[in-house]
């Protein structure tokens, strides 16, 4: 071999040496992450780990509530290909991490201190057989309305606190011309709706019973009949295109002033948040009418899939990054939530931030908190799936209330 050659080959190794460790320095992140208000949270994200020289590999699934992204996973995961990290709810990861497809975080759970600072309801998502599986990033809660205040102003409407003050709301903007309520007709959309109407329908030990209990009688109670009564009145009062939309387009809608209010968890507020506007301002949040002591909740997590055996310094990093106090306040600031420590300051946050940690902080105390039906934090996903065809087909008109309850009753016992 030439002098020449044998320089071009050690040269040649030297770079692939160096590719090798950049890739190695990687962390590739599945997520569903994809709207504008998302979009901004998660380079909060990129941005602390990037600062750490960790390099981030996107893998975006768009497709709200994370369906979608779930799919992708069973196929990667299926190919002997899991990603480093995913983003990730409830009791999909109870499932995962009961197939011991994620890697063991206790080493660095231990470390700093998570047992002490991460919120119970939320650990029984994040651990198996009493390992840390996922690391929390937030918490948020589908309870919610928004509204756009000038279109409240120039029709008069205060907040409304209860069932018959909403409804008289939405029929001053129908009057008005307005579009009452802005909507996805998505089956996870519809069902971020039921959750809030169940809940102001039946009260917290329905809720409990139903959702969370898999009562048979609850679930074919009178009570989820009439539930299933005001979902009909909301589908009386969203726009003619509602199929199909996005769950953002939804808000913007609320944002632009062609609709009052929004039925949807607090990552709304990140769209409005990316869209300059102000809370108290430009928009109103307040919990949906009858459920202002409850709170129906989803923590998204990271849950770290096991790369062969040792959790990788990648993803300790990620998970140490997350839990970090200062990232938690940052992150969750952008995106909506609220954090996933309970000995974060709120002072960076806006008026509905604040309000959503106090609100968890007293739900949590006094047993008002629930894990959202809607974002699976009630039942694995099997039982949601059923729920969600009979909420969803109901909502588009193909079952009355009657028939909806009827058939709810037999798709959870079938799915079981
Ligand atoms: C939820 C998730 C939120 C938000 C929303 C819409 O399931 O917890 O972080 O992304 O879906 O995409």
């Amino acid at each position: 071999m030439t002098n020449l050659k044998m320089a071009l080959k050690a040269s040649v190794a030297v770079f692939a040496l160096t590719a090798t460790s950049a890739v190695a320095e990687d962390v590739e992140v599945l997520h569903w992450w994809t709207s504008g208000g998302e979009a901004a949270a998660l380079n909060v994200l990129k941005g602390d780990l990037e600062s750490q020289g960790i390099g981030w590999q996107d893998m975006p699934v768009a497709g709200g509530g994370g369906e979608q992204a779930m799919t992708v996973l069973r196929a990667r995961v299926t190919a002997g290909d899991a990603p480093t990290a995913v983003q990730m709810l409830g009791f999909d990861i109870l499932d995962w991490g009961n197939q011991g497809a994620l890697a063991d975080l206790n080493a660095v759970a231990a470390k700093e201190g998570w047992d002490d600072v991460v919120p119970a309801a939320l650990q029984e998502f994040a651990k198996v057989d009493g390992k840390w599986v996922s690391a929390p990033v937030n918490v948020h809660s589908t309870n919610w309305v928004w509204a756009n205040k000038s279109v409240l102003d120039a029709n008069g409407i205060a907040v409304p606190t209860t069932w018959d003050e909403f409804t008289a709301a939405v029929e001053t903007l129908a009057a008005a011309g307005v579009t009452p309520i802005a909507h996805g007709g998505q089956a996870w959309q519809d069902a971020t709706v039921f959750d809030a109407v169940a809940m102001s329908t039946g009260g917290p030990d329905f809720y409990k019973a139903a959702f969370i209990d898999l009562d048979s009688e609850a679930l074919g109670s009178d009570t989820m009949k009439e539930a299933f009564d005001r979902m009909a009145f909301i589908r009386a009062n969203v726009d003619d295109n509602f199929s199909g939309r996005d769950w953002n387009l939804a808000t913007a809608m609320v944002i632009n002033g062609e609709a009052g209010f929004q039925m949807m968890g607090d990552w709304a507020k990140g769209e409005f948040l990316n869209a300059g506007k102000v809370p108290g301002e430009d928009f109103l949040c307040f919990r949906f009418p009858g459920t202002t002591e409850q709170v129906t909740f989803n923590a998204d997590q990271f849950a770290m899939f096991d790369q062969g055996g040792v959790v990788s310094d990648q993803q300790a990093a990620l998970a140490s990054s997350i839990l970090s106090p200062s990232f938690q306040s940052a992150f969750n600031v952008v995106k909506g939530s609220v954090p996933a420590r309970t000995d974060v300051s709120d002072a960076d946050f806006d008026d509905c931030g604040k309000q959503g940690m106090k609100d968890l902080a007293a739900a949590a105390s006094s047993g008002n908190l629930f894990g959202s039906m809607a974002h699976g934090h009630a039942n694995p996903a099997s039982v949601k799936n059923a729920m969600y065809d009979v909420i969803t087909a109901h909502f588009n008109g193909e079952y009355d209330s009657e028939t909806a309850v009827d058939e709810l009753v037999t798709a959870v016992e079938i799915a079981q």
